[in-house]
């Protein structure tokens, strides 16, 4: 295979046929948000929407042909003068305007939704293509419905197209019918039918999802001759949807060994940009989306955790960051091995010696045969209070607080030095009670806590229920965490924050050991 590749034209209609699918609507300033951010991509051409359908989309072909520069703008028209002239009203002021006209050519559509000949179909098409060269010369042609065209009937239409002033020839398999190899076929007939394709005109191929191959389509299409890809961005469109953008584009970059095309795409944009259009609508993808869902770039067994530790290229086909993902997840469940472990727990500030590496990973496979996923909270619990010994080197004797919405809040408390036996007393006052115990405790041990998180649970029922605290301090940059259980809320608090100072003072024996 030669090393010059061939660069495909990624024509983007997550503004149109992705916008047209249920809960992808999008207002005039969200569209135009995105439009920018599909321009920084790289897309080539964006079909900005439908001017016909709606003002709203009207108004949005305006306005992206106004602001957004680099890429093409296109707008969609049915193969009538309205329509057309529309679409040429929207993009007026674009630097790069495209009219995108089509009419459907399979004998379905012909008999069941346009009730028109063949003849008249042809004639449709010239006619729609010849007003809109009148506007702008580059025109776009879709036979709708092409997959399921016959494929003398399929030439006829695309060299009269060409002829009348088509710059681009769109084969759409409008409703996914297709199977790759059965398309790849296809496009190379159509192509030796018309060898005005390739020359005068690009041929274009715009691949639904419902079988789920819309990107094997399109792959197929441009092995055999397809010089532009129709998609959108995380695969949204009608139904199933059109092929994804962004699997298309990391297919060509990842088996470039392999497939001789290449995009103009900046890869590293593709998730930002598959957040920033899930954001915008609402519409997430699934976890394990090629490309761009949460699982994409997660790991959880543990040989597979081993090798990527090891070197990623053993489990990964393309770095997380080269489609702008920070970094590879690994994901730590019963499935994780204790080299994982250590890592995540390094990361979290334990560096753990063998005995308590192993203890700790005792603890994990028995929180891991209850829970899913293991959070950094589960693990910090383990390490601060399964492996280690922490002594109770402050003991709580007594607590008093006084609250309310009309007195500043105090604390008064005794607690006891387990170490020197000593009682000391104190008072403190605070925005609340929580605060006032907090800086009461903060007075008595010489520390100075900042509280970063704060949880009550019940974990029993009716008015005497116990309640769980749990929090986290920060103690010398450090977090901590700390938790009791008890009837009385502020006892559980006061005792909860102990807990976490306990384990700070203990840390801090323990560094000083080292030296
Ligand atoms: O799927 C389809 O046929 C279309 C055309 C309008 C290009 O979206
Ligand atoms: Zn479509």
């Amino acid at each position: 295979m030669s090393d010059a590749k061939r660069k495909v034209t990624i024509f983007d209609t997550t503004l149109r046929d992705g916008e047209q699918s249920p809960g992808c609507s999008m207002n005039l300033a969200e569209k135009l948000r995105m439009a920018h951010q599909l321009a920084i991509l790289g897309v080539d051409v964006m079909e900005a929407g439908f001017p016909i359908a709606s003002e709203g989309d009207f108004e949005a072909v305006r306005k992206v042909a106004e602001e957004v520069r680099g890429p093409v703008v296109a707008g969609l028209a049915r193969a009538v003068d309205i329509d057309i002239e529309r679409a040429a009203r929207a993009l007026e002021k674009a630097a790069k305007p495209r009219i995108h006209t089509f009419i459907a050519t399979s004998d379905i559509h012909l008999k069941y939704k346009l009730k028109k000949s063949r003849e008249q179909v042809l004639e449709s098409a010239v006619r729609a293509v010849e007003k809109a060269k009148g506007y702008f010369d580059d025109i776009e042609f879709s036979c709708e419905d092409a997959g399921r065209t016959d494929d003398g009937y399929l030439a006829q239409v695309t060299q009269a197209a060409i002829d009348a002033g088509a710059t681009t020839i769109n084969i759409p398999d409008t409703v996914g019918y297709a199977i790759p190899e059965e398309w790849g076929a296809r496009m190379k007939r159509l192509c030796d039918a018309v060898p005005d394709l390739g020359t005068r005109a690009v041929l274009s191929t715009h691949c639904h999802n419902d079988l789920g191959l819309g990107v094997a389509n399109s792959i197929a299409a441009c092995r055999n001759g397809a010089g532009q890809v129709e998609c959108t961005v995380n695969g949204i469109g009608e139904r199933a949807g059109n092929a994804s953008l962004e699997e298309f584009v990391m297919s060509c970059r990842t088996r470039a060994d392999f497939l001789d095309f290449i995009t103009g795409i900046v890869t590293e944009e593709l998730y930002p940009t598959s957040r920033l259009l899930s954001n915008i609508t609402g519409v997430f993808v699934q976890q394990n989306k090629a490309i761009v869902g949460k699982n994409a770039f997660a790991h959880e067994a543990g040989i597979h955790q081993d090798g990527m530790l090891k070197d990623s290229l053993t489990y990964e086909i393309m770095t997380p960051q080269s489609v702008g993902i920070l970094k590879s997840n690994i994901v730590l469940g019963k499935h994780s091995g204790r080299h994982a472990l250590a890592v995540r727990f390094k990361e979290l500030g334990f560096d753990l010696a063998k005995e308590d590496l192993e203890k700790a990973y005792k603890l994990f496979t028995k929180v891991a045969d209850q829970k899913k996923t293991i959070t950094d909270d589960d693990l910090l619990a383990i390490v601060q209070d399964g492996i280690q010994d922490i002594p109770e080197i402050w003991h709580m004797k007594y607590i008093q607080t006084v609250g309310g919405n009309q007195i500043v809040s105090s604390a008064t408390l005794v607690l006891k030095n387990r170490e020197t036996e000593e009682e000391i007393e104190e008072a403190a006052t605070g925005e609340g009670p929580v605060s006032a115990l907090c800086n009461t405790i903060d007075r008595i041990v010489g520390l100075d806590g900042s509280l970063t998180d704060y949880q009550i649970r019940s974990i029993s029922e009716g008015r005497e229920a116990i309640g769980e605290v749990f929090i986290r301090v920060v103690f010398d940059d450090v977090e901590y965490m700390g938790k009791a259980a008890s009837t009385d809320v502020m006892d559980a608090t006061a005792r909860a924050y102990l807990n976490a100072v306990n384990k700070a003072l203990f840390a801090r024996g323990k560094a000083a050991e080292k030296g």
